[in-house]
């Protein structure tokens, strides 16, 4: 990449000229003019098929836009990832998630560590526990417990896997809102149920509170194993009373929203079986190898990445939208929204230099049908722009078929309408002119190999956009900042002790606070 800040260099201009001669352009004429559009924009992997032919581009949008793509050197980063290279820059470390499923090269150590034996290891370690607890009769109930990356990716799998399950139950507990574990626990008994504390640190606030009144919970029972952990923090795990051969190890190279693969996973492997996790991890190394080996203009990823640039940075549309059309995905809405927002949610570039331009969008969700009832009126008619991810699946997992046509028929009308718009004669308030952008994901089923592209995909996607916008998509220090104050806020409510080192707002509130309870005690 030349030395030019991004707004600066000649693809990211030549982007803003072009803009301006696609303000008014319809898409609906350029699908008259042109029916082989529909094809032309449009790519298959196996069983996944990405139609981007409803969005406002043209073929010249495209390769300008690729242009921007290679004068961010995407090919280079995405080899020094895949490799290892230390991308997560601030905590100097690589990000190689990839590896997790088995995508990397069989040399690669770090910290004198084989990375294909630590996966193989630690893949060999799921399955024995996983095949351990799932053939145990005494556990009717796994809790998990964990937040952020060590809960939303297996939450969203076990949910979307759903159909896959076996006889156990699974629970997830992440807030620090006592209800959650209260509520949780309350169906529960404790002879029957398994925990697996999930915390890369094991420090977590929210999870090692939750895991002691679980431990609590358990009392003495705890002789018969009730408790796994998972963590890069194995001497913390150990401290809490987890015996070796129950605690999986983590490593730094792995992100907490990328740790699904990792044995952050295990909930899943337990809860549908070893081997439908490793269909999981086949699914994605398939689309890592896509990712590494097809050109920018085929290359799925880098396509979704940079129609997403296209909205965010030169039309400056600053939300989009996932509706997957299947219930067993409602919380993958929530599972990308921590992808895209925790990773691309940033201001300053790499080095800590601000930046001037927009990263990542606002992301939010809701499965159709559900959400067409709910917010898809603004999507039509609103006064804001909202690109959509529609997800739909050709092949339903019951046998109600009339339903699946009909869930499907929906998901199709609605990016149909969304870009023609409507032409009702004479009734002005149902007149409104579409031209609104979306992406179709099709996939065959939903099945743990499909499931692995697709997550694989928005993670490839989000990388690329945090490399055009040249930020490290890989640290959090946003949120680190939140869980400090937090702690010395809890200590003064705690202690009831006045405070002084913080602002008047927040004082205000905890006076409010500490006067209520005081009065109440
Ligand atoms: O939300 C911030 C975060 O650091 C996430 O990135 C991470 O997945 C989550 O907290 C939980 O962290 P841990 O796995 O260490 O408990």
């Amino acid at each position: 990449m030349s030395n030019k800040p991004l707004t600066e260099c000649k693809g990211w201009k030549d982007l803003e000229n072009h803009h301006k001669k696609m303000e008014n352009v319809y898409m609906r004429d350029m699908f008259t003019k042109n029916p082989a559009r529909a094809k032309h924009f449009s790519l298959k992997l196996d069983g996944l098929f990405l139609d981007y032919s409803k969005h406002i581009i043209t073929e010249e949008t495209m390769e300008k836009l690729l242009c921007l793509a290679n004068d961010c050197d995407i090919e280079k980063k995405r080899d020094e990832m895949l490799s290892g290279a230390h991308v997560n820059t601030s905590e100097n470390q690589p990000a190689l998630h990839t590896a997790l499923r088995g995508f990397v090269d069989k040399d690669l150590n770090i910290d004198n560590e084989n990375i294909l034996d630590f996966v193989n290891k630690t893949l060999k370690h799921i399955e024995k526990l996983s095949n351990d607890i799932r053939s145990n009769e005494n556990f009717t109930d796994i809790v998990n417990i964990g937040i952020g990356g060590s809960y939303l990716g297996p939450h969203s799998v076990c949910e979307a896997l759903k159909d896959y399950a076996g006889n156990q139950n699974i629970h997830f507990v992440s807030n620090i809102d006592g209800s959650h574990i209260t509520q949780t626990l309350k169906s529960l008994k404790p002879k029957s149920t398994l925990f697996i504390v999930s915390s890369k640190s094991f420090t977590t606030l929210e999870t090692m509170a939750n895991a002691k009144i679980a431990k609590d919970w358990i009392g003495s029972i705890n002789e018969n194993n009730h408790f796994i952990a998972i963590t890069a923090n194995e001497s913390a795990a150990r401290e809490f009373g987890i015996k070796d051969s129950y605690i999986l190890p983590m490593r730094n190279w792995i992100g907490g929203r990328y740790s699904l693969w990792s044995a952050i996973g295990l909930p899943i492997a337990i809860y549908t079986g070893f081997d439908v996790f490793k269909d999981l991890l086949a699914g994605a190394r398939n689309m890592d190898k896509h990712f590494q080996e097809t050109p920018l203009d085929k290359n799925m990823p880098v396509i979704m990445a940079m129609l997403g640039i296209w909205y965010r940075n030169f039309w400056n549309y600053n939300t989009h939208a996932i509706s997957p059309y299947a219930q067993n995905l409602h919380k993958f809405p929530a599972y990308v929204q921590q992808l895209d927002m925790e990773s691309n949610g940033k201001n300053i570039d790499k080095k800590g230099h601000e930046i001037s331009y927009n990263t990542s969008p606002v992301v939010f969700g809701e499965t159709g049908t559900n959400a067409q009832h709910a917010f898809f009126q603004m999507l039509h008619q609103g006064s804001d722009i909202i690109p959509v991810d529609f997800i739909a699946f050709i092949n339903a997992n019951h046998t109600l078929n009339t339903h699946h046509t009909q869930l499907l028929s929906n998901a199709l009308a609605q990016s149909q309408a969304l870009m023609n718009g409507s032409t009702v004669k004479n009734e002005m308030h149902r007149k409104f002119k579409g031209n609104r952008p979306s992406s179709t994901i099709l996939l065959n089923k939903l099945d743990a190999y499909n499931l692995g592209m697709l997550l694989a995909l928005y993670e490839h996607k989000i990388f690329v956009q945090g490399c055009i916008w040249n930020i490290n998509s890989f640290d959090q220090w946003g949120v680190e900042l939140g869980k400090e104050l937090a702690k010395n806020i809890t200590n003064i409510i705690e202690n009831n002790e006045t405070i002084q080192e913080t602002d008047s707002s927040t004082q205000n509130l905890i006076h409010h606070i500490q006067a209520y309870k005081n009065k109440n005690s």
